[in-house]
């Protein structure tokens, strides 16, 4: 059985566009969000205020944030490494951030230039200060499914370190695929050991689609009791520091399967698809969402 509704969180300012190597301009960025907000999207990743040495896309993050419409009901959480980029965020106006860290040590080096105990420390520091602000936090565990620099990964690793980033109080932990190798038999595989340890209400899935896998995992998940999905518009994305990862699931074909199935997402497609357009024209890119594809040909 699925969940009767799933929330999206749609990462495409973020995730979508860190990997860009030409610098969208900020008011490209601004416009997209707001688009992405009248589309009815409940959570809306904005950026992230990691180092402009290391991610120099997101370098306007304070702009971003500040620029975008708050519509009410829709969250706009931003990524946050350290103690650092939480001041920051918190400077900018944010009212939630996401600490991320992997399953993998030496993805973990590669990407914050720490050891996995490092960064739960860095994680923890801002978990602390979040809590004294009254500011919820999310959780990413990347490479869930394999990692680009260490192959496969156990369950079991990727258990243990969700299961700490929940003990420290992130109040939802995204299970990120960051490379997009999974197949949907490692998902269960990886999903069930997890469960183990933490509440499937505060589990999300993070699905990359580099082999093409992303919806059929993102299915797993679901029949698993999983309700809450990343995904990004026009399925743009990859991260900087996994190289050969492609863009995430497209949020497009996530809401036209979920909506196939009769579970609710309280998204409109139209303006989804308006927004998809709006990016690839300003990025001069075809769309990989096989949705849009299609309704364009209509
Ligand atoms: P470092 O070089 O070890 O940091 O980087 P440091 O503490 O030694 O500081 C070096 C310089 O950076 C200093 O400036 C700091 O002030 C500055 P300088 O004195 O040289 O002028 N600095 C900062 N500036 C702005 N904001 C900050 C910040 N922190 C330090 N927050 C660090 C360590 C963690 C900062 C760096 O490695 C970093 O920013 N990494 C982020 C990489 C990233 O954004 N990756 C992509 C996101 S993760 C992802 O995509 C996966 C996901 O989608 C899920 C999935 O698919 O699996 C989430
Ligand atoms: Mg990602």
């Amino acid at each position: 059985t699925f969940p009767k509704r799933v929330k999206i969180v749609e990462v495409g300012a973020r995730d979508g566009l860190q990997n860009e190597k030409n610098i969208v301009s900020t008011s490209t960025k601004i416009k997209l969000i707001d688009m992405l907000s009248e589309a009815g999207l409940p959570v809306i990743e904005a950026t992230s205020f990691v180092s402009p040495k290391w991610v120099p896309q997101m370098a306007d993050n304070a702009e971003v944030l500040k620029g975008i419409q708050k519509f009410p009901g829709i969250n706009y959480p931003v990524l946050t490494p350290n103690i650092k980029g939480f001041q920051a965020a918190v400077a900018a106006g944010a009212k939630e951030v996401t600490v991320f860290g992997a399953a993998s040590e030496l993805f973990t080096k590669k990407n914050t230039n720490c050891s996995i105990d490092e960064s739960l420390q860095r994680s923890d520091e801002i978990l602390r200060a979040a809590r004294a602000a009254g500011i919820p936090v999310r959780g990413y565990v990347s490479c869930v499914l394999g990692c680009p620099y260490e192959g496969k990964i156990s369950p079991a690793k990727v258990a243990e370190v969700t299961k700490k980033m929940y003990s420290m109080g992130c109040y939802e932990i995204s299970l990120g695929d960051t490379i997009g190798v999974g197949t949907p038999g490692i998902m269960k595989d990886m999903l069930s050991a997890v469960m183990h340890e933490v509440p499937v209400a505060a589990l999300a899935v993070h699905c990359h689609d580099t082999y093409g896998q992303a919806l059929a995992n993102t299915l797993m998940a679901l029949q698993m009791g999983v309700s809450v999905v990343d995904s990004s518009v026009a399925g743009l994305g990859g991260c900087p520091y996994a190289q050969g990862a492609s863009g995430n699931l497209a949020t497009e074909d996530l809401v036209y399967m979920l909506s196939g199935l009769g579970i609710h997402t309280g998204v409109n497609l139209q303006k989804l698809l308006e927004a998809g357009t709006f990016i690839c024209q300003a990025l001069n890119r075809k769309t990989s969402s096989k949705v849009a594809q299609a309704t364009c040909k209509l």
